[in-house]
Parts: structure tokens; sequence; C-alpha cells
């Protein structure tokens, strides 16, 4: 089983010792005591408290400037405090490899039986390559170590396959961590691999390393502890995706459903990379937001004819039979189902025939994958289809692709062949952060009956908020969000979606 282990990193001992009750009350197995974090520390007054009286495990850790830590002083102090944390009762502590035979060579013969010495190396440019990584922890192991602790930097989130093959691969329990955004997996997947503990912080602002999550994520979002070696793993790669509250309403939807799989955010920079690097089975399927919709198409096997017309996927499967590649695109029946059904809500009707978008002037602002997705459907349901984007010769293509008009985004401002046209926002404008702004001028929103956002962070964006007050119908992105990511769901599992759960999440989270 990986522990959880929370680091502490406040500057008092007071702080630390709340910290500590606070992480046993979040659910942590044992608390990182980085006492070189402390700003006026005393060894023989703070450590009998802060391990004598300490209500969890613990890994005391003195970290040297020279090895990314804020100790400045000699290692001879340093080395005194954490045998003083030993003979105290201290379950873990840790020492740079550099010093690790001074350090080994000092408790020789002192060891208490239930105390273990985690020998690490910490590499913040990069990660290096397999045989290197083997390599470090034969020397970890060879210094002595009970447990091996390395933590490397990702360039790319490709450097953590090598990690995961090292530890899958290591005699002796092992800590391997890629840090930074693009290692998070490194961090979320531990239990899958057999990595002997993984860090939660107690909150954003309280991490001991860069792109620690926090012990509630993971402990409730990412569902840690029903994670182990078969749990299938799906994600959604994108470039961002920290914003995406897709990892929150899968996890949820896999539990409810009592499937042993996990969902988690992989920024990705190469598409094509990427899936090479991850193409175990146990990579089971993939959701694709910005920028890799369009990429997605030639990077899959086979790819479904409503995807293919549109030209974007972003929902992969791996074929459990063959392993092979998948599109699918849900972006496409989320959106204009959505927009219908907001249109029929309005008008007070039911579900009938004639979709009320047929022979209807629909614009679609952008041209990217979610453009396109809206451009093939509302065309599909008989609107008349006109594209504005940004890049000109992007919104031509699109509108010769399917039959429509194009229009630049200053033509935009001013077009206006008729009353109540539809309008649908599909590029990220006013998402957050940015979240003043607007991609058309209310001014020009006067003739549009019904407004639709693709944007979903914020729920209400400046768009919607415009619309409304301009007397329009508006649709938000949270409802085509919910309606593709319950697509996805029943490609990844072939199971129907809780849809209630998914919105009770759904609303709960953003
Ligand atoms: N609600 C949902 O379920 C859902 C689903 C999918 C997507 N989305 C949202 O839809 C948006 C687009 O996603 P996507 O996957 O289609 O991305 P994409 O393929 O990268 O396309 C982005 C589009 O936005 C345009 N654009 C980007 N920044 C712009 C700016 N500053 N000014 C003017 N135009 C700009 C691009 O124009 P150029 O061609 O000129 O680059 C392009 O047309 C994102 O905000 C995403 O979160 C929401």
């Amino acid at each position: 089983m990986t522990l959880l282990c929370v680091p502490l990193v406040a500057k008092t001992v007071e702080q630390m010792m709340a910290d500590m009750a606070a992480a046993k009350a979040r659910g942590a197995d044992l608390v990182e005591i980085r006492l070189d974090h402390l700003s006026d520390f005393e060894p023989r007054r703070d450590l009998p408290l802060l391990v004598g009286d300490r209500p969890l495990p613990v890994l005391v850790t003195y970290r040297p400037k020279w090895e990314g830590g804020e100790y400045e002083g000699d290692d001879k102090q340093r080395f005194e405090a954490l045998c003083l944390a030993m003979e105290l009762g201290a379950e873990y502590v840790d020492v740079e490899l550099k010093v690790a035979d001074d350090f080994v060579r000092l408790i020789s013969g002192k060891k208490p039986d239930n105390f273990k010495l985690i020998v690490s190396s910490h590499n913040y440019q990069s990660t290096p390559s397999s045989e290197e990584l083997s390599s470090l922890v034969a020397r970890i192991q060879a210094a002595g170590a009970d447990i091996v602790k390395i933590a490397t930097t990702a360039v790319d989130i490709v450097d953590v396959t090598r990690m995961f093959q090292v530890i899958v691969h290591c005699q002796v329990p092992m800590i391997g961590l890629v840090m930074g955004e693009r290692g998070l997996i490194s961090r979320l997947l531990c239990p899958k691999f057999g990595g002997y503990l993984t860090f939660g912080t107690l909150g954003v602002g309280k991490e001991s390393a860069p792109g620690q999550p926090t012990i509630s994520d993971l402990l409730n979002v990412y569902n840690i502890r029903q994670i182990g070696a078969d749990t299938k793993i799906f994600g959604i790669v994108g470039k961002p995706v920290g914003h995406s509250k897709s990892p929150v309403l899968l996890n949820a939807a896999f539990k409810s459903v009592g499937l042993d799989a996990v969902y988690v955010p992989l920024l990705v920079d190469d598409l094509v990379n990427f899936l090479n690097a991850y193409s175990s089975t146990d990579f089971a399927g993939f959701s694709c937001t910005i920028p890799h919709k369009e990429a997605a198409v030639g990077c899959c096997d086979k790819v479904d004819p409503i995807a293919k017309s549109i030209g974007a996927v972003n929902t992969i499967i791996r074929r459990p039979s063959d392993g092979k590649l998948i599109g699918y695109n849900t972006d496409y029946v989320g959106a204009i189902s959505a927009i219908e059904d907001g249109i029929r809500g309005s008008q007070g009707v039911g579900k009938e025939t004639v979709s009320p978008l047929a022979g209807k002037v629909f614009v679609i602002i952008g041209a990217g994958g979610a453009g396109k997705a809206l451009a093939y459907g509302a065309k599909e349901k008989g609107a008349k289809v006109v594209i504005a984007n940004r890049t000109y010769e992007r919104a031509r293509e699109l509108a010769n692709l399917i039959g429509g008009h194009a229009l630049t985004l200053a033509e935009l401002e001013t077009f206006h062949p008729e009353d109540g046209m539809i309008l649908a926002n599909t590029t990220s404008i006013g998402m957050q952060p940015n979240v003043n702004g607007t991609p058309i001028r209310k001014q020009a929103l006067g003739s549009y009956s019904v407004v639709f956002d693709a944007v979903y962070t914020p729920r209400a964006t400046r768009l919607l908020r415009e619309a409304e007050e301009s007397g329009a119908t508006v649709v938000s992105g949270l409802e085509m969000f919910i309606r593709q990511a319950m697509g996805q769901f029943e490609l990844f599992t072939n199971l129907t979606a809780p849809e209630n759960l998914m919105r009770d999440t759904v609303m709960r989270y953003t």
C-alpha cells in the first residue's frame, strides 16, 4: 500500500504541531517534518515536542540548500539533529545521497528496530535516462538505504514513464516522484506502480516541492486508496489542463459504479510522443482538449465516421481486443442537444422531430475542435452555418468543408442578415483567468435570440451575462460539458452514465 505523507513546511513549531493534527484529521498516514523550514529551530528544545508528541508516524528531513532545501549550516549540526530525531522515535529520517555514507557511519549500530533510513537524490532540472535512474537506485541501495528516494523534474510528461519503470523493477521500497505539473501522474498513480509513499499537501501554498497535489484531492478526487496494480487509467490530454473539471466528474462517476479505474489530468506537449510512450493497455482511454483535438484524428488507428467528418476527436479509447486506438467525438451531440433543449425549454415545447435549429442562421465563433463539432452538428440539423474566426483562413476552410459562410471577427460585429439568429462561442475567450474577455461586443448581441458559450469556467461568462441582458436565451457550456462527459463515460465503460450524480458533482465543483 502506498502511504500518504503530508509535508509540513510551517515556520514555527506550534504551527507544525497544528498542521500535524490537521494532517491526521484529513487521513494522512504520516507527515514529513521539514526542519529546514523552521525559522528558529533548536533541536533539544523543539524535537521532543515535534517527535515526542507526534500523533502520526514522522519522517524527519533537514534539507540543505545544496539539495533544494533551506538549511545553510554545517552537516555536523544537521546530523546531530537527525540522530536526535531517530533516538526520540522518529520512524523515518531522510538524508541526501551525497552525504549518506557519513550519516550511515554515524548511526551504525544505533538504529532502532522500527526505524528506516531514506536516502534521497533530487534533480530539479530533468529526469535522467532509464539506465542512469537504475544506476542511481543501485548507488542509493549501496549507500545503506532502507528506502530509496529519487525525485526528478518532468520536462515532458513522457519523462514519468521512466520513473514508473524503475519503481516497478526496484528490489527495495522506493519513493519515485517526478516534480512539476508535467509530473503530476507520478504522484497520483503511485499505488498502481508500487511507490512507497506520495506527498499530499494541506492546501495550496503548503507544498515542499513543485507539483504536489493536496491530500484532499488525492483522497476525494482521485480516490487514491482504491488505486491498485489492476486499476485502469483514463485521463484528459490537454495544454493547459489544470482548469479541467473532468477529473472530478469522471472519478466520481467511476466510483459510483464501482469501476476499478482512475481519471487523471495529463499535461501533454506532443500528442504523438505521449501516445507512443503510454502505449500499455493500462492506459485505457483519453479525453482530448485544447490544443490536441484535431491532431488526435491522425493519431488514432480508426476514427468514427462522425468524428472524421468533424475533423476533431475528443475521446480516444484503446480497444481491449487488440490495443488499437479508436477516436470519437462527443462534443457534437453534447453541444447541439444542449442548445436544442435550451431553445425548447425557453419556448415551452417538447422534443419534436424537427430541430429548432432548422432554417436558423447559426453563427459560430472559432474554428478549432469545438467549432468544428458545432458547425458539423448545426449543419446536420438544417441550420445556415456561419463561421467567424481570428484566423480567417481557418474559418473559410471550415465553411467550405461543411457548406457555410465565413467571416472575419471584425465583420462579425456588424453581421445582421436577420433577427433571431443563434450564436455559439467556441473560442477560449472569457475563460478563467481572463474572465473579462468576450468574443463580441454587447451592442452586436441584439441580433441573436439564443447565445451559447462553450467556455464553462466561469459558469456565467461575460458573453452569457451580456447576452441575457440583451434579452437572449442563454445556454451554458456547462450543459455541453456534462453531456459530452456522459458520452465519454459510456465510451470508456460501456455502461450508462450516472446522469444525476454527474450533474450534482459538476454543480458542486464549478
Ligand atoms: N463546454 C464543453 O464541454 C467544452 C468542450 C470543448 C471545448 N470547450 C471550450 O471551447 C474552447 C475551445 O476549445 P477547442 O478544443 O475548440 O480549442 P482549439 O481547437 O485550440 O481552438 C481554439 C479556437 O479559439 C480561437 N482562439 C483562441 N484564442 C483566441 C483569441 N485570443 N482570440 C480569438 N480567437 C481565439 C482559435 O482561433 P485561431 O484559429 O485563430 O487560432 C480557434 O478557433 C475552450 O475554451 C474549451 O474549454 C468546452
